[in-house]
């Protein structure tokens, strides 16, 4: 199915959603826009993964539409457009068996296709992602021996070696130290304004989301403001609808 140019990269519209009868998302329209980064915050529990999920196709909305490059979710097959770095990406055991390298390929089966060996140029996209995220020195080793914020940029790198047009990530950066999260956000902001990938971007921290994100929705089971984030920041009552009640200065991301 041939996908509309025109059509936003992902269309929510009017979504909700529920666990065990607790409204979790209650009437969620937003469309991302073809070249946006979109920056999603919200308090812990407001719904922000369960909405990726329901975007990504992982979770069935219990009403309303996802649409995908503009086709339905139920026709979507391009799934090697997306890239998804979930929250908390499942860390490895140390006995798990495979190398860095090995786990960044699988970021290329969507696009080479199950039944086919990865290519040289296959490989070239795995190395050039583990060069991006700083990890190329780690390529023979096993993913279990690396540190938590060192896995982390292994997914982000699996993620990027699919060559994604959209990647949707989930609080990217828990876990990795300063100077790799500022370096993560100088990537991410390539990536967007040079090879013009669409960004999701989930985080607790919206001091250092709206000074990097050209579109900010801010999430609490329902979408208290969706904008550019310069609109946010001038609007302190906003801050109080989205964590329900006042925050002095700017909120900080747990970790
Ligand atoms: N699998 C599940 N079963 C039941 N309830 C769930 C499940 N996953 C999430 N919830 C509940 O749904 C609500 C929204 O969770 P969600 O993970 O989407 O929030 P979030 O905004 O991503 O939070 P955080 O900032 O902590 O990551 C929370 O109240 C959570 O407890
Ligand atoms: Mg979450």
């Amino acid at each position: 199915m041939q996908a509309i140019a025109r059509a936003p990269v992902l269309e929510l519209q009017h979504i909700r959603f529920s666990y065990d009868g607790v409204a979790v998302l209650d009437d969620v329209s937003l469309a991302v826009e073809r070249g946006y980064f979109l920056g999603i915050v919200g308090p812990n529990g407001g719904g922000k993964s369960t909405l990726l999920r329901i975007a990504l196709g992982l979770l069935p909305p219990a009403s309303g539409s996802v649409l995908l490059f503009g086709v339905p979710l139920a026709r979507f097959r391009e799934w090697y457009r997306i890239g998804y770095v979930p929250q908390k990406a499942t860390s490895f055991d140390v006995r798990f068996p495979a190398t860095v390298a090995e786990v960044v390929a699988m970021g290329r089966v969507p696009r080479a296709g199950m039944f086919r060996r990865l290519s040289r140029r296959d490989w070239g996209e795995v190395e050039r992602a583990l060069h991006i995220v700083g990890m190329a020195e780690h390529w023979h080793t096993q993913v279990g021996r690396l540190s938590g914020g060192q896995q982390q940029r292994v997914f982000i790198a699996r993620a990027l070696a699919g060559e994604p047009e959209l990647l949707v990530l989930d609080e990217p950066t828990v876990g990795i130290d300063v100077e790799a999260e500022e370096r993560f956000y100088a990537l991410l902001r390539t990536l967007n304004q040079e090879l013009d990938l669409t960004l999701v971007l989930v985080s607790h921290d919206v001091g250092v989301i709206a000074q990097e994100v050209s579109q900010l929705a801010c999430l609490n089971r329902r979408l208290v403001f969706h904008g550019p984030p310069e609109d946010f920041l001038v609007r302190p009552e906003l801050l109080t609808a989205l964590y329900g009640r006042p925050v002095r200065g700017i909120t900080h991301g747990h970790s």
